[in-house]
């Protein structure tokens, strides 16, 4: 695994998009994993600047993201989909029908777990997966205590999650709460994986993922058994960390 530790949000973004625009020069059609939260914006912000600038082309990409609540509608500002367009995809010459987020409004979730999963599969796999991490180690919505060989599910929002989610509804009572989400082995899959983090609030968690034990009860634990990981993470989500052994450390 690498850590690249960085000075604030802004170096963060351009650490990671330089990371991953390198990678996309590698192959066509070139299959992004991306993810919502607050933590990917500046990525988002720096692929936007990059492809206005003509530096960077996603003409051919393809992305799927990592989750999204059941029972949003995309119009709906609080859904994932939502989010992805007006962050994102609004600002980029990517062709919508290559965007993939779960539909929240599938008739059966269940069902379409399974076809999301056949979908990444067809296109040959996700070349380069962005993730969050939660201050209590979930990635996607894989909660603590989810398997670590889990597939793409429904699965039911924690308390904690929805606690932190209802900044962005009015009330914690309109927060879902169930969520679509890619499970920790479809993560596993694929060939990169770039974590983002920042903040205080994450310095636990990031520890916990990086220098502990593998456990289901630290979701994000299980990038320790990925061949291709770099956590690109702020000085302030760092502290926690212990000795760099086994660790690649790079610190602008
Ligand atoms: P955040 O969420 O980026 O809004 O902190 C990250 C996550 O929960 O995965």
């Amino acid at each position: 695994m690498k850590v690249i530790i960085v000075k604030d949000k802004q170096a963060m973004g351009k650490r990671s998009a330089q990371l991953i625009a390198e990678d996309m020069q590698k192959r066509t059609p070139y299959v992004l994993g991306l993810a919502t939260g607050s933590t990917p914006l500046p990525l988002y912000k720096e692929f936007i600047a990059m492809n206005k600038a003509k530096d960077l082309d996603f003409s051919s990409v393809i992305t799927f993201n990592l989750d999204e609540y059941v029972g949003l509608p995309p119009q709906h500002d609080q859904s994932y989909r939502y989010f992805m367009n007006t962050e994102l995809f609004d600002h980029i010459n990517i062709q919508k029908k290559n965007t993939f987020v779960p539909d929240g409004m599938a008739a059966s979730p269940e069902d379409f777990c399974a076809h999301y999963e056949a979908m990444i599969k067809d296109v040959g796999g996700i070349d380069y997966q962005v993730l969050g991490i939660g201050s209590n180690g979930h990635i996607a919505f894989n909660e603590p205590g989810s398997s670590l060989a889990s597939r793409t599910r429904v699965v039911p929002l924690t308390e904690n999650t929805r606690k932190d989610n209802s900044r962005f509804f009015k009330s914690i009572h309109e927060v879902p709460t169930r969520a679509m989400t890619m499970g920790i082995g479809t993560i596993l899959e694929a060939r990169k994986i770039i974590l983002l983090a920042c903040g205080e609030n994450k310095a636990e968690a990031v520890a916990r993922a990086l220098q502990g034990p593998v456990t289901a009860m630290v979701p994000a634990s299980a990038l320790q058994m990925h061949p291709d990981v770099t956590f690109v993470i702020t000085e302030d989500a760092a502290p926690q960390l212990k000795t760099p052994y086994g660790s690649y450390f790079e610190k602008q």
